[in-house]
């Protein structure tokens, strides 16, 4: 038995809307008819009517944290897939902060049976830098490669050294496989929660400058001309990064980047007092940033949208500002904020934003995914373009609630989402 979804739309990157019909058979798209012909016979299948709704390839997320092994009471494999699916993604690629840390090829292979017994949403590991994630010693990239991982990063922290930054981008290099960097050098923060911003300044906290961030961009693009390794810089905030991204780019380098949504629509500005619901890593900028990370993803200096889905459970996000671990959760609001935000007020087309989320982090990190073509996986979400509904607590299916978004009125909702074949939210 296969799966037909018919009378729904696509769209392109240069936003051509197409009325098409889609059958799914044995993991794979196995037909596309354009929709204006003869209704195609759907006897003995299950039907997904998609008629007045978005089909987009499922939206690919590279920068996530699914959080086992180890931290299990903030979200699991299970609870973290189901959490995407729900946000319309069928690709997550998921940071090694684990504990322990994925810095082995065992901890690869305990991620992609946890994954495969999921089942459903695809999980692609990231395998840490250095090993524990410590910034002393570089992990065994062949055997993690071997094991499965699609990249290289200590995400959560900077790679503080230098040389270190270079050796693991020239091994990486050696065998093809990318650097993807949280960047932020530690000398810069020392314990301050907020940007260096106006929100600090009111409440007398020490501030995160930009430059933390913006001297690791500028040393590792250097490093990466040195090395020719594609680097890929995470969770992109300031207006300095954006300035030395697209310099390196003007120069040749194989640098790439992305940008959370919350880093695209809020300022320190927007935060309305001490909650740590409002707080992550990088931290929300001043408005002057939050314009030049927009203007950056829409001249292509950013690559793609990822979420960086960083879920904490209530009792630590209820330490506050000072004491609360950063981060904020990201799959199940990203694409109705985008779209309500920047797509149904006119600023950017459909198959701009489509495409920052499903063929472009494909062709950043040479993956077979984000595309409808016949015989690529089955990878679907359906999305409800037009019904407004509010961001409900009691709805969150991640199983941490740490989001700033809550009780926003949204449109854009997915509601089918088909991962290899699979329903896997509807
Ligand atoms: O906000 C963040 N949360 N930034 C990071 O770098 C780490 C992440 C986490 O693991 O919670
Ligand atoms: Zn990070
Ligand atoms: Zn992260």
């Amino acid at each position: 038995m296969g799966i037909w979804v018919v009378n729904g739309f696509t769209v392109n990157a240069l936003d051509e809307r197409v009325k098409r019909h889609f059958f799914i058979e044995d993991g794979k798209i196995a037909k596309v008819l354009e929709a204006d012909g003869a209704a195609p016979d759907t006897a003995g299948h299950t039907v997904i009517d998609a008629a007045g709704k978005l089909v987009a390839p499922g939206f690919i997320d590279m920068h996530v944290h699914l959080r086992e092994p180890g931290f299990e009471h903030k979200e699991t494999i299970a609870t973290g897939t189901r959490s995407a699916a729900r946000g319309g993604f069928t690709t997550v690629a998921c940071m090694p902060n684990t504990r322990p840390v994925i810095d082995t090829p065992e901890t690869v292979r305990y991620i992609l049976d946890k994954a495969a017994e999921a089942g459903g949403v695809r999980v692609l590991p990231y395998g840490s830098i250095t090993k524990n994630e410590l910034g002393r010693e570089l992990t065994d990239f062949a055997a993690l490669k071997e094991a499965g991982v699609v990249g290289f990063t200590d995400d959560g922290v900077g790679v503080q050294s230098a040389q270190m930054m270079k050796d693991a981008m020239a091994l990486a290099h050696s065998m093809d496989m990318p650097i993807i960097a949280h960047c932020e050098d530690n000398t810069l923060v020392e314990g301050a929660p907020v940007t260096d911003g106006a929100f600090a300044r009111k409440h007398g906290l020490k501030g995160i400058p930009n430059e933390s961030e913006a001297i690791h961009v500028g040393r590792d693009a250097l490093l990466a001309e040195a090395t020719g390794v594609h680097y890929h810089v995470c969770h992109v905030s300031t207006e300095m990064s954006v300035r030395l991204i697209r310099l390196a780019k003007q120069n040749g380098v194989r640098i790439t980047a992305e940008v959370c949504p919350h880093h695209l629509l809020l300022s320190d500005e927007d935060i309305p007092g001490l909650d740590a619901n409002w707080k992550m890593n990088p931290p929300l900028r001043t408005p002057r940033d939050v314009q030049a990370v927009i203007e950056g993803l829409e001249d292509g200096t950013i690559d793609i949208i990822v979420t960086d889905h960083a879920p904490h459970s209530e009792e630590e996000k209820e330490k506050g500002m000072m004491l609360a671990p950063f981060g904020i959760l990201g799959f199940e609001t990203a694409f109705p904020l985008l779209y309500s935000k920047f797509v149904a007020t006119g600023k950017w087309t459909l198959g701009f934003l489509v495409e920052r989320m499903t063929a472009k982090p494909a062709q950043v990190f040479g993956l077979p995914y984000g595309t409808l073509e016949v015989g690529s996986a089955a990878d679907l979400t359906v999305v409800d373009l037009d019904t407004p509904r509010e961001v409900l607590k009691e709805e969150i299916v991640s199983k941490s609630k740490n989001t700033p978004f809550i009780g926003w009125q949204l449109q854009g909702w997915p509601v089918a989402t088909i991962a290899s074949g699979n329903i896997v939210w509807s």
